[in-house]
């Protein structure tokens, strides 16, 4: 493995940032950090055995951060100190999730128009002496108002690590990134700074990293289409030729997430289900006209599934062709539905 001059990280998505993915990119190029999903406190919540594995079992050995999401006081204190006999890399508070039932409670997203409520949490967290104390956040909610009042808060607080997607909380996840607000976060915040937001190729995350001045580059739907992007960009980094995966390659891909995301008691067809959120990003660069990503959310089986991918990815004139970097344009994004049961 070459190692990369500036680190990279796979950004937390709930229901996709399980140990089973974390495994399926290590394979194929970890970053250098990962973020479990969120833990969601409150009074009496309990760390998801999940969520433990993914702390426990660390993929490839690289450090882990376990995210938080919450806002009350004593219930942040008590799960971050529990964290704190767990082989964490760090406490990750979420400042970013746009689920109006998680931002109508004041947490994740909605904590981004209470600058006073984030400097108290993050006091509360800085108690419980996490190894590291991390924030990933959005540049506002509906607007930019309280950024710079928030990074302020941000610099004289024990925060050593901050994420930046480059988007407003109302700004969801297609609107344009703003990457001059990530820029902006590297001039005032003392600490290191993360930017995340649609970088969609290894060359985006050299290009803006240059661009912005961040210290790294963290990546979440790019890296389930294309699960080489960490490797790719440490090869870029190292002024070498990028492995180019071949649709054969991504097959392979495909069936080694179906292993992995299998289970002992689930259904086939819930399997099937749950493998087409992640299809439904890496079918973005299988073909041009969407006519995978079509025929795919119609297979209720494995074996349909998988007759599909054959069909795009391992046909003999189409199994070495090159693997496009970049999704295709004029596909639909896929919308994202989860978080606490409402939107991400
Ligand atoms: C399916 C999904 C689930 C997500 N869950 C979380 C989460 O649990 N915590 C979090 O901070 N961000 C979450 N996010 C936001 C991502 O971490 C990231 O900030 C966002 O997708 C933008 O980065 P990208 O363009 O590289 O995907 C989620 C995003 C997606 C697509």
């Amino acid at each position: 493995m070459i190692a990369g001059d500036w680190p990279t990280a796979l950004a937390p998505m709930q229901d996709v940032t399980s140990l089973p993915f974390m495994q399926v990119v290590g394979r194929r190029g970890s970053p250098d950090f990962f973020f479990t999903e969120f833990i969601r406190v409150h009074a009496h919540s309990r760390i998801d055995p999940d969520i433990l594995s993914s702390i426990y079992d660390k993929p490839d050995g690289r450090p882990v951060f376990a995210q938080l999401i919450g806002e009350n006081l004593d219930e942040l204190l008590r799960v971050a100190k529990e964290l704190k006999s767990l082989p964490v890399a760090g406490v990750d508070l979420n400042l970013g999730c746009p689920a109006p039932r998680v931002y109508k409670k004041n947490v994740g997203g909605g904590l981004l128009r209470d600058p006073e409520k984030i400097r108290e949490i993050l006091e509360v967290l800085a108690e419980a002496e996490p190894s590291l104390l991390s924030v990933k956040m959005r540049i506002g909610f509906e607007d930019d108002r309280f950024f710079e009042s928030i990074l302020g808060i941000i610099a004289e607080s024990e925060v050593g690590l901050v994420s930046v997607h480059a988007r407003t909380v109302k700004g969801g996840y297609q609107s344009e990134p703003s990457y001059l607000h990530v820029a902006k976060a590297v001039g005032i915040l003392p600490c290191p700074v993360l930017l995340n937001g649609s970088v969609d190729t290894p060359h985006d995350a050299l290009r803006l990293r240059e661009e912005t001045g961040v210290h790294g580059i963290m990546i979440g739907r790019s890296a389930i289409r294309n699960p080489w992007i960490f490797r790719q960009i440490r090869e870029l980094q190292a002024g070498l030729q990028i492995f180019r995966p071949k649709m054969g390659d991504l097959h392979g891909y495909v069936e080694d997430l179906y292993r992995s995301l299998d289970k002992p008691n689930i259904e086939e067809t819930r399997l099937v289900a749950r493998m087409k959120k992640f299809l439904n990003y890496i079918g973005l660069s299988v073909d041009c006209e969407g006519s995978f990503l079509y025929a795919m959310r119609r297979a209720k089986t494995r074996s349909e599934l998988f007759t599909i991918c054959h069909e795009y990815m391992t046909k003999p004139e189409i199994v070495d062709e090159n693997f496009s970097l970049e999704p295709f344009d004029g596909l639909t994004r896929p919308k994202v539905k989860k978080c606490l049961g409402g939107s991400s």
